[in-house]
């Protein structure tokens, strides 16, 4: 008998050392410093992880820009319409089970509480406006376009001339809004109406060539599937002690499903990028290293589908290479902007291609400590309005008259394969 009774305290002893890891005392609305807000893989908002305005990145002695080529990714939007038909009920079933959890629920502030007691959906979101982009993802490319311009000025001065600027953006509703906020912030409020921007042709190889790959089909589904490393990951006991966690803290006496984790995790992603700084209840359910957990799991896909770790993601990105090329190995002349509105995709399939950020390892679902401060993280690739900007120098530099610059979220970019900060271009050679 005895016997049974040491077993049974062991146990219970070692169960609450495992709870007490947990922060549980952790209050989001006191947080003074959410740095989890970094790290909300492709629902990251803009503004968090951007370079800083004052960065002196963009600038190259002796030199002038005289080429600009951009791949932008459109601005925050709302929920996809699958979305909007089932998270109001779901969420509004977790937020009443969460408030009346209260002889369990012991760790959440009263603060996170009241946010939580006061969330409601807001009823103006409904399928009509599905994936539109919102105001905070307009403010991101609108602002993004005022500070090119700031930094870039000889190359976007000047009124807006057709041969000048050349614009395209795929066909949906929040590329066309985020290419209106660029011309605004580029031309002044109300600018775009007489701004003209290329639309999708029928085989967008540009900036959707994922949509003409069988390929690359087979193997999205491949990577979300049974024996993926997302799903090992997802049966892992850190998962799977992180989703205990989230309950047990939540005052849940059983565990939430993946499902009802999933829909906290989007809405806090999604509401929080649409209001940052005022704060979503949702996060407050999260601490922060569960966030980086959540967010792990999404970098494991990600990778697997559109970045180093999917071999034929560089293949994909040839013809924007080829573009980009095109464009930045010409001296001067017409047009001298160049800039594209997409999605998060081509943006990864674009950095794979170029070989930036590579880790030396991959991204694997056993090896979440060891990557933890891994280049390939879709929260830094791919926030909404993430970009990617190459700018031609002419520089008063006989060896060098030419260099060229690369920006991700407009920070430079530094390459494994490139020593300095800028690549020099030798007329008529490939640079790549
Ligand atoms: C916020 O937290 C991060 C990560 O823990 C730390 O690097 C940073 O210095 C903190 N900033 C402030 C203002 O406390
Ligand atoms: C628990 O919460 C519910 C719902 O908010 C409330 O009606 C009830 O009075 C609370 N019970 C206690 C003991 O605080
Ligand atoms: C819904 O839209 C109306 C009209 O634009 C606005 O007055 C109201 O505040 C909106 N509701 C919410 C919850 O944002
Ligand atoms: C919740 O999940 C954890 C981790 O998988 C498991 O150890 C625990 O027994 C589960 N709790 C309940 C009540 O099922």
């Amino acid at each position: 008998m005895s016997h049974v009774l040491v077993i049974v305290l062991i146990g219970v002893r070692v169960l609450s050392g495992a709870a007490a890891s947990v922060d549980e005392s952790y209050c989001y609305s006191l947080d003074e410093n959410r740095t989890q807000w970094e790290h909300f893989a492709t629902r990251t908002a803009y503004e968090v992880v951007r370079g800083s305005s004052s960065s002196r990145d963009y600038f190259v002695a002796d030199c002038i820009p005289t080429k600009y080529w951009l791949l932008a990714r459109h601005g925050t939007r709302l929920h996809g319409a699958k979305y909007i038909n089932f998270l109001p009920q779901s969420l509004n079933k977790l937020r009443d089970a969460i408030l009346a959890n209260n002889a369990s629920r012991r760790m959440m502030c009263p603060d996170d509480l009241d946010l939580l007691r006061n969330w409601r959906w807001d009823s103006n979101m409904t399928t009509d406006y599905e994936g539109f982009l919102t105001e905070s993802g307009w403010n991101e490319l609108k602002n993004l376009a005022t500070r090119e311009k700031t930094r870039f000025g000889a190359l976007f001065n000047g009124p807006y001339r057709e041969d000048r600027f050349h614009f395209r953006y795929t066909n949906t509703q929040r590329t066309v809004a985020s290419f209106w906020a660029f011309a605004d912030g580029l031309f002044g409020d109300g600018a775009y109406v007489r701004v003209h921007a290329e639309g999708e042709p029928t085989r967008d190889t540009l900036l959707r060539p994922h949509f003409f790959c069988p390929d690359y089909d087979e193997n999205k589904r491949k990577i979300r599937g049974p024996g993926s490393e997302q799903d090992k990951f997802m049966q892992s006991a850190l998962f799977r002690r992180t989703v205990a966690d989230i309950s047990t803290r939540l005052g849940f006496p059983y565990n939430l499903t993946l499902d009802q984790i999933e829909d906290m995790w989007d809405h806090c992603r999604f509401e929080q990028a649409w209001y940052l700084p005022q704060l979503s209840p949702w996060c407050s359910v999260f601490t922060k290293e569960q966030v980086n957990v959540l967010e792990y799991k999404e970098d494991l896909r990600y990778y697997y589908q559109s970045g180093h770790g999917y071999a034929r993601a560089a293949d994909l990105a040839c013809f924007t290479m080829a573009d980009m090329m095109r464009h930045l190995g010409q001296a001067a002349g017409n047009p001298s902007v160049i800039a594209y509105f997409c999605h998060e995709s081509i943006i990864q399939l674009f950095l794979v291609a170029l070989g930036a950020k590579k880790d030396p390892n991959p991204l694997r679902s056993d090896n979440y400590e060891a990557m933890r401060k891994r280049q390939f993280r879709t929260s830094e690739w791919t926030p909404f309005a993430a970009n990617v900007a190459v700018v031609r120098y002419q520089c008063n530099d006989v060896v060098s008259p030419v260099k060229i610059k690369f920006f991700l979220n407009e920070k430079g970019l530094m390459f494994d394969w490139c020593e300095r900060v800028e690549v020099v271009l030798k007329e008529g050679r490939k640079f790549l």
